[in-house]
């Protein structure tokens, strides 16, 4: 696919669990190659709108085309299809326990595509080295690594059937600011290398500013703001204000329970 060329595009998109109204309306376009950032409060829907397009969640309307096709539209097995070309690395990395690291990487090898353990096991092994972890970390569990090694294993997981499509849930979050700032640098060397589109979610500015070509703010489920990671600085929109900010007043509320 060409860069520029739409890529994603989201329209009138709404989720509710119950009376919960999570996503009311979200419009959202992605071209080829770039990469979003993905800004707002917790719990405004920013897991649950990468998770309608991975197919993980099923939406109440709306329209979410890939590569000029809506994948709402499609019968289950070609959107999982359609779904598989994206990588994505889950919040808080979400690796599986009981399967040591080269399996966690190697899992939509061995699972989903079938391949044989030996191919799955070399490539694994290959994406480990792209983040910078050797071989041998491959045979140990994920209980046994640091909280930053946990979210390289967790890149290596996503890139490792060579995604054009990568989504990043709070890659960041948790770490320390330096181990938090090599996390960027493989995120963004990752992405180019494999020339993806990239959605990221995160609080953390500094991560925000380092990532984005473009930055998007979601509220009361629907995109409020958009602009270049740059116009963060400088827009007077009061809602990315408090966010970019972190001010407790202004006109995003944080819902308490009233007792
Ligand atoms: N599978 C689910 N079932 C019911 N409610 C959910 C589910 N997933 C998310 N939610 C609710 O949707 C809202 C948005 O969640 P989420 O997208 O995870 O927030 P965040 O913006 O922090 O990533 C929250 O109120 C959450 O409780
Ligand atoms: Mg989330």
């Amino acid at each position: 696919m060409t860069e520029g060329a739409a890529k994603i595009t989201i329209r009138d998109l709404e989720i509710s669990f119950g009376a919960n109204h999570v996503l009311r309306g979200v419009d959202l376009d992605l071209n080829a190659g770039k990469s979003l950032v993905v800004i707002g409060a917790s719990g405004s829907g920013k897991s649950v709108l990468l998770k309608c397009i991975l197919g993980i969640l099923r939406p109440d309307r709306g329209s979410i085309v890939l590569d000029g096709e809506n994948i709402l539209r499609m019968s289950e097995r070609q959107r999982m299809r359609k779904t598989a070309q994206i990588g994505m690395l889950f919040q808080g990395a979400a690796l599986f326990d009981s399967l040591k690291v080269w399996e966690n990487v190697a899992f939509r090898l061995l699972y989903g595509e079938r391949k044989a353990t030996k191919i799955a096991r070399r490539r694994a092994i290959e994406c480990l080295g792209k983040v910078g972890l050797a071989p041998e970390v491959g045979e140990l569990f994920p209980s046994a690594l640091s909280g930053g090694m946990q979210k390289r294993v967790a890149l290596a997981r996503a890139i490792a059937a060579g995604p054009d499509v990568l989504f990043f849930d709070e890659p960041t979050t948790g770490l320390d600011p330096i181990t938090a700032d090599v996390i960027n640098s493989l995120i963004i060397e990752q992405v180019r290398a494999l020339g993806a589109t990239a959605i990221s979610i995160t609080h953390d500015m500094i991560s925000a500013r380092k990532i984005a070509d473009e930055v998007a703010m979601i509220h009361e489920g629907r995109i409020v703001w958009r602009g270049s990671a740059s116009d963060l600085d400088t827009t007077d929109n009061p809602m990315v204000r408090q966010f970019v900010e972190g001010r407790a007043d202004g006109p995003i509320k944080m819902k308490m329970r009233k007792t």
